[in-house]
């Protein structure tokens, strides 16, 4: 229902108090301000600029760029489907199809009567347990036909999602393996105890010689990361918890913030202690919304235990505290500079490096970016002493690394093993019968044969943040690179051309090859995006976007070949021959004049 105009301004204002009219938690603001009528109004979004002192321009940039900002009407229950690979082997198409006619709603559209909208969105990092949807923002795993009927039920009595029945939204946390970090007991301020009782210097060698190396995918050394922030000149530092996970297949962190809370936010004070920074930023994906409530909780608690906030554990001037900021919708925000600049207000697009975030970051100052997972594991640091850990694992990969996995096997769920674990290893364990392949790190990753799986999970064989999707022998891998065509083209943030233009012509391609229109010369064009992308692109996205389609053309031909209309290209014209003309007129022969010399 429509508030009134004194009311909804009322709880506008109320919105941008609670958020200190500060223009750089301008995404949280719209976040709250859109709960007010479930979208964005053009008088919202005068009011917000006129609020905090911002051009109307500026707020439609950061408005615009995310996908759970609506600027029209949405339906009262906003229904999206998770679309990841593994969501639609779990038959997320079908259920969608029987929910959209059961309302009588396309895909994209509201119901006439404004009840409700249906649409797919990226993956929400429950493909252990998929297909999973979100509605209102909140997530129902294991979704069924039978789901879908008795939400189907809720909607159409108009039943407030807060009071569907629980079990809808219980999820599981499928720890299959758990080893140094999962299988371990943790007292909450144990850590801390420890690091304090070393003094910040002791303590920072001891995170140095244990060789961490960051989970989020880039591995790089976390006691290196830290020092340098420690040394930037500044009056104020930041810590920053990567919780974004947008990667396709992962789901690790979501089990780690839902499990282990005490871990994450222990291993941001421990970065605090030794960097000297006093604030703490969590940005947590928008698909974790049900993550919020629980981890403010937790947060208080530990306030509480003085865990966290003024002179923690006694210790004067050591001060910290952690507040969450929610993302809205934006893989790319997982990259650390464009995390940086959403927590900012901004659109999540990367920055220009160097300067690195450890020297000019959030606000200017120096931060610390850390995947959640690498914040876990500096606790056990603290606990055992570097030399401990480095025990684990393999020379260049210590430790142990946790894996997310799913698709076609037996036991998806989470995987912790030493760094140094055969591919394989992981295949018999989770009960994959049959595979074909093994994309590991997600669409960004590699994805491996049959004769690779002898390969190692490691950074000096194969490096991953965690995803390990399982494509059994009867999966036709085309299918698999085509909806990872799609992510990337949904997902690039336009910031440059190679990738802005080249994910949207390489999905373009996929469609044309599905639908039996190609050739071999969609097959080249397709190579050669890849290689404009991977050497032209300003971040790791377009870096990576084209890797899996270049690694199952590779591996998979047959799976690309059975859709082309012919093997061969002939083209409809000879180029060479046209030029033939303008080669007399500048009276030039030579080579560099011929196209086909460069074919
Ligand atoms: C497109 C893209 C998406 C990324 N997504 C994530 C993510 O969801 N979580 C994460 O921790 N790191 C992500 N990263 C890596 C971060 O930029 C950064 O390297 C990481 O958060 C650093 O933490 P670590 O050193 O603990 O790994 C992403 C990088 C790129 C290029
Ligand atoms: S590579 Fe893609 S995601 Fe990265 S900055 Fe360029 S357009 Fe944006």
């Amino acid at each position: 229902m429509t508030k009134t105009g004194k009311a909804h301004e009322t709880e506008l204002d109320r919105v941008l108090d609670r958020n200190r009219r500060d223009r750089g938690r301008l995404v949280q603001i719209l976040r709250e301000a859109q709960a007010i009528e479930g979208w964005i109004p053009p008088e919202t979004v005068t009011a917000i600029a006129q609020g905090l002192g911002m051009a109307i321009g500026e707020v439609e940039s950061t408005l615009e760029f995310y996908s759970f900002f609506y600027r029209r009407p949405r339906g009262d229950y906003v229904v999206l489907f998770s679309d990841n690979i593994t969501d639609r082997m779990l038959g997320n198409q079908a259920i969608f199809e029987h929910m959209a006619r059961r309302f009588g709603v396309a895909r994209g559209e509201v119901s006439p009567d404004g009840l409700v909208s249906l649409d797919f969105t990226s993956c929400t990092g429950l493909c252990d347990q998929g297909p999973a949807i979100l509605v209102n923002g909140i997530a129902i795993p294991k979704m069924t036909l039978r789901r879908a009927d008795q939400i189907h039920d809720l909607i159409r009595s108009k039943v407030p999602v807060s009071d569907w029945p629980k079990d809808l939204f219980e999820i599981d946390h499928n720890i299959r393996r758990a080893d140094m970090l999962l299988g371990s007991d943790f007292m909450p301020g144990s850590a801390l105890k420890a690091a304090i009782a070393m003094g910040p210097e002791a303590f920072l060698t001891e995170v140095k010689r244990s060789n961490l190396r960051g989970r989020g995918g880039a591995g790089f050394t976390t006691g290196v990361k830290w020092e340098a922030a420690k040394k930037a000149q500044a009056d104020e530092r930041f810590i920053v918890c990567n919780a974004d996970e947008g990667e396709p297949g992962t789901f690790k962190d979501r089990v780690l913030l839902q499990f282990y809370p005490e871990r994450v936010f222990e291993g941001m004070a421990l970065a605090g202690f030794v960097t000297g920074a006093r604030h703490g930023l969590v940005y947590l994906r928008g698909e974790y919304l049900y993550l919020l409530a629980p981890l403010e909780e937790k947060l208080a608690e530990l306030r509480a235990g003085r865990l966290l906030g003024r002179a923690i554990q006694g210790v004067e001037g050591f001060d910290f505290d952690i507040e969450i900021h929610m993302g809205a919708g934006a893989y790319i925000c997982g990259e650390e500079t464009a995390l940086i600049e959403s927590l900012e207000g901004k659109a999540g697009r990367p920055r220009i490096r160097p300067p690195f975030p450890v020297v000019c970051g959030y606000r200017n100052k120096p931060t610390v970016v850390n995947n959640v997972e690498t914040l876990c594991k500096v606790t056990e640091i603290a606990l055992q002493g570097g030399a401990g850990y480095e025990g684990f694992g393999t020379k260049q990969s210590t430790g142990t690394k946790i894996l997310s996995v799913s698709g076609d096997c037996e036991r998806p769920g989470i995987y912790e093993y030493p760094f140094g674990v055969r591919v394989g290893q992981v295949l018999d364990d989770c009960g994959a019968r049959s595979p074909k392949a093994v994309q590991i790190s997600g669409p960004a990753g590699t994805c491996l044969g049959i004769r690779e799986f002898g390969r190692r999970i490691a950074f000096e064989d194969v490096p991953t943040a965690g995803a390990f999707m399982v494509f059994g022998e009867h999966r036709d891998m085309f299918a698999v690179a085509h909806n990872f065509a799609h992510f990337f083209a949904h997902e690039s943030c336009g910031f440059c051309t190679p990738c802005r233009v080249g994910t949207a012509i390489q999905a373009k391609i996929m469609d044309k090859i599905a639908a039996g229109h190609a050739t071999q010369y969609e097959m080249n064009e397709l190579q050669h995006l890849h290689d404009v992308m991977r050497t032209g692109s300003h971040c790791g996205l377009g870096q990576t976007a084209g890797g899996a389609i270049a690694d199952t053309i590779g591996k998979f031909r047959d799976d690309y070949e059975q859709k082309l209309a012919r093997k061969d290209f002939e083209p409809a014209f000879d180029l060479d021959a046209a030029l033939a003309r303008a080669r007399a007129v500048t009276g030039r022969d030579d080579a560099d004049s011929h196209m086909l010399d460069h074919a």
